[in-house]
């Protein structure tokens, strides 16, 4: 919900996670900058995906492909031609709109009217009373629904020009049944590409024109045989990476979860035809195990099949987050055939075909894709951690209860008073600590403020040096989630914290 998404918003400002970029200009759009804690949680997930991708599977490699490509990639791609937005434009408030966001907002509109209505049935009628009757026996209703639910699924897919004129038509109708921008004057719906243009070169007229890369894979797949033979990969084999991507993004809003910057992790597999609906429900089964693998919760999560597919997909899934804003496509599981490869073919005029000893026949290889946005993974991990306990004395305390692996600080070593000797000795053990986990030290205000302080970072462990550890080399130990408390040897330390912190 709104509240504690802001929430959200406020906390990792606060707490040095996410800034909005050139904030002293007054900020850039959708553009946003990690700062200290958001950087090592970054971080954290960048690896933790590329161990469970390209360490763990040796038939997986990582490359690392620049931002520029040559300008006709992204003909190939179907970039230029295709990458498009549908754009709407309110004559009388010259706001500008997409036009398939703006039917969501539509829908959602209409949904909180149907839920009241179907509130005020159940007073009267009580609670056997529900939606899908109010909707089904409302005509009108079940019109709206199902054009929203036709038009929504064919848009942002390269809508043709009669479908656009149709996408107008239904904003005209729904602002007149749910008015939501207070004015009717519509222009057309026009496509608008999401590619940010730049030149390479000294001299305006030797300049090329350059796109920055709006997603990552174009690099994977003109990279395909020169990894393929260095590396001697046999099918089936995967090419992974990590990397910016940027999209000139109309709708600027829900903070990182729609970035004109932001960066990917994608994974080609690269498989023989006709094999792909096998290796379709192996990455689906294993890209859910990834996120189970972080607890945060089985129900957060749920599969969302597409049913119109893009021209180059046979077959396509979201795995959907519950955001604080509901459920919303954190990554995307494509089965994309042939179709990059052959483009790329057919523009370089190379061949891009593997040879298959096995089959002793050469083919161009279908592909497999699983696409996940780090930012949004980030923001999934950072909401659905952040939370508000009641404690038993009746206070509350923040917690930001990250899995201890992502965590940014692993241990807070807090001597606990700034005297005595008791700061040499915590420094001793950060000292000795930081050779394996990044800690940190605080010595400042009363413990139980810098346990809360702590709690709110999301650090995992509190580690405090007290008078008896002069004597017996033992400090206490409290845990982030139980806030329980143990004794401990010093010498035990890294052991403890591994435990909890190792993948
Ligand atoms: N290569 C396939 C591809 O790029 P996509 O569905 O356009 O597919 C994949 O993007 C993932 O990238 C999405 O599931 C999302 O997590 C992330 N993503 C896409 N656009 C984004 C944006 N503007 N801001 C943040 N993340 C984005």
């Amino acid at each position: 919900n709104d509240d504690q998404f802001k929430k959200v918003i406020s906390h990792a400002k606060e707490y040095g996670y996410v800034f909005q970029s050139s904030e002293i200009y007054d900020g850039l759009s959708a553009v946003y900058d990690y700062a200290q804690n958001g950087a090592e949680l970054k971080k954290n997930i960048r690896d933790y995906w590329w161990k469970a991708m390209v360490q763990m599977h040796d038939n997986i490699v990582g490359i690392d492909a620049s931002i520029f490509m040559h300008p006709t990639t992204w003909k190939a791609s179907g970039h230029v031609d295709a990458f498009n937005d549908p754009l709407i434009d309110n004559k009388d408030s010259k706001k500008r709109y997409r036009a398939d966001v703006l039917i969501e907002d539509y829908c959602a509109k209409i949904e909180a009217k149907i839920d009241k209505e179907v509130a005020k049935a159940q007073k009267r009628f009580g609670d056997s009373f529900n939606k899908e009757e109010f909707i089904s026996t409302n005509p009108r209703v079940v019109g709206y629904y199902e054009r929203i639910q036709e038009i929504l699924s064919r848009m942002g897919k390269s809508l043709e020009a009669e479908d656009l004129a149709d996408v107008k038509a239904l904003i005209e109708e729904l602002e007149i049944a749910c008015p939501l921008s207070g004015s009717r004057e519509w222009t057309e719906v026009k496509q608008f590409n999401l590619m940010f243009g730049t030149k390479i070169g000294a001299s305006a007229e030797h300049a090329l024109d350059l796109y920055l890369r709006p997603e990552t894979a174009q690099g994977i797949f003109v990279n395909f045989l020169n990894v393929q033979k260095t590396g001697r990969m046999k099918i089936p084999f995967g090419i992974a990476q990590t990397g910016k991507a940027f999209r000139n993004e109309i709708v600027a809003r829900q903070f990182i979860f729609r970035m004109r910057e932001f960066e990917q992790m994608e994974m080609q597999y690269f498989i023989k035809p006709g094999t792909q609906m096998k290796w379709f429900e192996y990455w689906k089964e294993a890209r859910m195990k990834w996120h189970m693998s972080l607890g945060m919760g089985a129900e957060n999560y749920r599969f969302h099949d597409h049913d119109k597919l893009a021209h180059y997909a046979d077959a396509a899934t979201d795995i959907e987050f519950k955001f604080p804003f509901g459920f919303k496509e954190l990554e995307g599981i494509h089965s994309r055939t042939d179709f990059d490869l052959k483009q790329h073919e057919e523009f370089s005029g190379k061949k891009l075909q593997y040879f298959d000893h096995e089959d002793n026949a050469s083919y161009t290889p279908y592909v497999l894709e699983t696409s996940i946005g780090l930012d949004r993974m980030f923001l999934a991990v950072f909401s659905n951690s952040l939370v508000e306990e009641e404690l038993e004395n009746n206070t509350t305390r923040t917690v930001l209860k990250l899995p201890a692996v992502l965590a940014p600080v692993k241990a807070a070593i807090l001597p606990l008073v700034k005297k005595d000797g008791l700061p040499e000795v915590a420094r001793q053990i950060f000292d000795d600590l930081k050779w394996d986990f990044n800690v940190t030290y605080d010595e400042k205000d009363a413990v139980g403020r810098r346990y809360r302080r702590q709690d709110a970072n999301g650090t995992p462990f509190c580690i405090t040096v007290d008078h008896d550890t002069l004597d017996d080399q033992m400090v206490t130990i409290r845990h982030r989630d139980t806030m329980e408390q143990s004794r401990v040897n010093i010498s035990d330390l890294t052991a403890i914290i591994k435990k909890e912190v190792d993948v």
